[in-house]
């Protein structure tokens, strides 16, 4: 088996390589004076088991184009199988028509990738897995859940309430509250489609007088987050954090955010930035692990 590090993503792929023990295959990679995109593996897949590591965050749209050709290249170059490893994959929250005439943007990338002869998609908490299994390509979802809860238990969080921002999200809240040994809860959310506005009214969960970790899977324009503290300082809590699987906020976001009341803000390295104090290596490899030797 070799690990191909995609340029989005070649740091976590040698450390995934490393811990797995396997060949680490570099890419070259450039973009024309036009714009685009070119990559090429340094060294022959031939009758291997490849596994191309690559997240596709901002730039998505370059990422997510040098990971279709590094499928191809790899294909190409004659690898027995291949395995994508997208930790965070783009456009998954597009995954149905919210407002008439819209795409499914998240089918239309899973479909790219089936038709390049992708075998299977490894991915960590992903928006909505249901995708995959409408567009029929073998997919295996990881959780960053623990990883992170364990994060927050060594801060000292032991008992802290845990809160979703949303049903849907609250299998994740459940799961970091066993870990953490408190209670969890959840809101329900609101967003208006057309100006990105959350509203958020507090459902299940103990805020007075404890220490809250909010527990999203992606924290963007950092709406929910806030709104979520807001509603959570007014109920009490004493202090609030922050955890994510991907961070798409920038800088100024990140401010904002401390600014309405939220302690620190952690998040993985499925997408490498400020706030990646936890990393998603562990899983991948494991997985890995469990693909090779099958
Ligand atoms: C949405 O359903 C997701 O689970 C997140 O809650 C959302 O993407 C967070 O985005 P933002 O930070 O822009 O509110």
């Amino acid at each position: 088996m070799l690990i191909v590090g995609g340029p989005a993503s070649t740091r976590l792929a040698r450390e995934v390589a490393r811990l797995t023990n396997c060949g680490f295959v570099e890419v070259e990679a450039k973009r024309f004076p036009d714009g685009e995109s070119y990559v090429r593996l340094t060294q022959d897949v031939k009758g291997e088991k490849t596994i191309i590591v690559q997240s596709t965050y901002p730039p998505q749209d370059v990422y997510l184009i040098q990971l279709f050709l590094l499928v191809d290249a790899a294909s190409r170059s004659g690898a027995s199988e291949v395995t994508v490893v997208v930790p965070y994959l783009a456009y998954a929250r597009q995954d149905k028509v919210f407002r008439s005439n819209e795409p499914v943007s998240a089918e239309v990338i899973l479909r790219f990738l089936k038709e390049l002869g992708v075998r299977r998609i490894v991915t960590v908490d992903v928006h909505s897995p249901e995708v995959f299994r409408r567009v029929g390509i073998e997919y295996i979802n990881l959780s960053a859940v623990k990883v992170l809860a364990r994060h927050f238990l060594g801060l000292g969080l032991k008992g802290a309430s845990v809160f979703a921002p949303d049903k849907k999200a609250s299998r994740m809240a459940e799961e970091a509250s066993k870990i953490l040994g408190g209670s969890y809860g959840w809101f329900s959310k609101q967003r208006n489609r057309v100006t990105g506005e959350v509203s958020m009214v507090l459902e299940k969960g103990q805020v007075k007088g404890r220490e809250i970790l909010i527990f999203d899977d992606i924290i963007s324009s950092g709406g929910t987050v806030m709104t979520a503290a807001g509603v959570l300082k007014k109920a009490g809590a004493s202090r609030i954090y922050a955890a994510c699987t991907h961070t798409l906020m920038d800088n100024k976001t990140y401010r904002k955010i401390l600014d309405s009341g939220v302690e620190e803000i952690v998040s993985t390295d499925t997408i490498p930035t400020f706030t990646s104090k936890v990393s998603v290596a562990g899983l991948l490899a494991e997985a890995l692990k469990n693909l090779r030797d099958k």
